[in-house]
């Protein structure tokens, strides 16, 4: 079945990213059938996704009978059997190959044999993840960037079991939502989050260096080299739970080249659940400190 606008589309992970993927598939005009282990996700991903078409709605992106169309598409779930209905299903729970693997297992027998499958990780082997489906030739990576609603690009990944045509029908879909594909090849962090390592990693290494302190790098970054939102900045809010993992997965992925190498002080944040902004506290601390922009 070829993917339009009556395909409806099944999220799995409710969190920042699959409330933002959900938001840009409902003002797209697609049914979308939410899950979450949790129902608190659930129902904090509802109210981002209201106020986010609510804002569009402001700003003239939709009329008000189209936001409230798009919000009246949503359907929470917390079965996975009600993803049968769907024609696309996009996982975007959290960045571990075991437990996606475990994930896309569970889904199978729910799904339809013409579903397509696809993974929005940042930085996971898309045929590790395609060899835990029925069906690898219909699964991809489909990897949006964070805030979704916002950030226009999107790198679609097949792996090597991936059936032609597929990324093609995948990258139609993507620019009818507004977004700009680029493909990409299943290496580790694709294009974006393997240029960006480095970025993160050389910024982590003048700190623990002493070099300068993280409001003094990420004020150089910003007001002197131009980057929309400082190494510190940006890593608190992508959460430290997501830029550690997906370090960690990268450098194991490069056969451990010390390039990539993760850095301990991140390391140490993740293991105390300073994961950002959405824990209160990272780098900076959102309760006291005045907060660095959003992007
Ligand atoms: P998050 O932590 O905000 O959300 C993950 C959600 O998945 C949580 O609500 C959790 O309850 C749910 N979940 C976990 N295991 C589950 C399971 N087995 N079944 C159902 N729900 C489950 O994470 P976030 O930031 O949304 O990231 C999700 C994925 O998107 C990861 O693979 C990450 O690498 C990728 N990503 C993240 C970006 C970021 O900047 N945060 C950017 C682009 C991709």
């Amino acid at each position: 079945m070829p993917l339009t606008r009556t395909t409806a589309v099944g999220l799995v992970g409710g969190g920042a990213m699959g409330a933002g993927i959900a938001q840009v598939a409902l003002a797209a005009g697609h049914r979308v059938y939410l899950h979450d282990q949790r129902d608190a996700a659930l129902q904090h991903a509802a109210r981002a996704i209201r106020s986010g078409l609510e804002k569009w709605r402001d700003k003239g992106k939709l009329t008000a009978e189209e936001a409230t169309a798009a919000e009246n598409r949503l359907h929470l779930t917390s079965e996975l059997a009600e993803l049968a209905a769907c024609g696309l299903v996009m996982e975007a729970i959290v960045e571990d190959l075991t437990q996606k693997q475990a994930l896309l297992q569970a889904l199978t027998p729910h799904l339809t044999d013409t579903c397509i499958v696809a993974s929005n990780t940042s930085s996971l082997s898309i045929a590790a993840l395609a060899s835990a489906c029925r069906h690898p030739e219909r699964f991809l990576g489909i990897h949006f960037f964070n805030p979704a609603p916002l950030m226009p690009l999107v790198e679609v990944v097949p792996a090597v079991q991936t059936q032609p045509g597929l990324a093609d029908e995948v990258r139609s879909l993507m620019q009818a939502w507004n977004k700009v594909p680029v493909l990409a090849k299943d290496t580790p962090g694709f294009i974006v989050n393997r240029v960006a390592r480095p970025f993160y990693g050389e910024a982590l290494r003048l700190l623990e260096e002493g070099i300068a302190d993280v409001p003094t790098i990420d004020w150089a970054m910003t007001e002197l080299g131009g980057f929309r939102m400082g190494p510190f900045a940006l890593m608190d809010f992508i959460g430290h739970d997501v830029n550690y993992r997906v370090t960690a997965s990268v450098f194991e992925a490069f056969f451990y080249d010390p390039r990539y190498k993760p850095s301990f002080t991140q390391k140490r944040l993740f293991e105390a659940g300073y994961w950002g902004r959405k824990a209160g506290r990272g780098f900076y601390d959102y309760a006291t400190d005045a907060t660095p922009p959003e992007p």
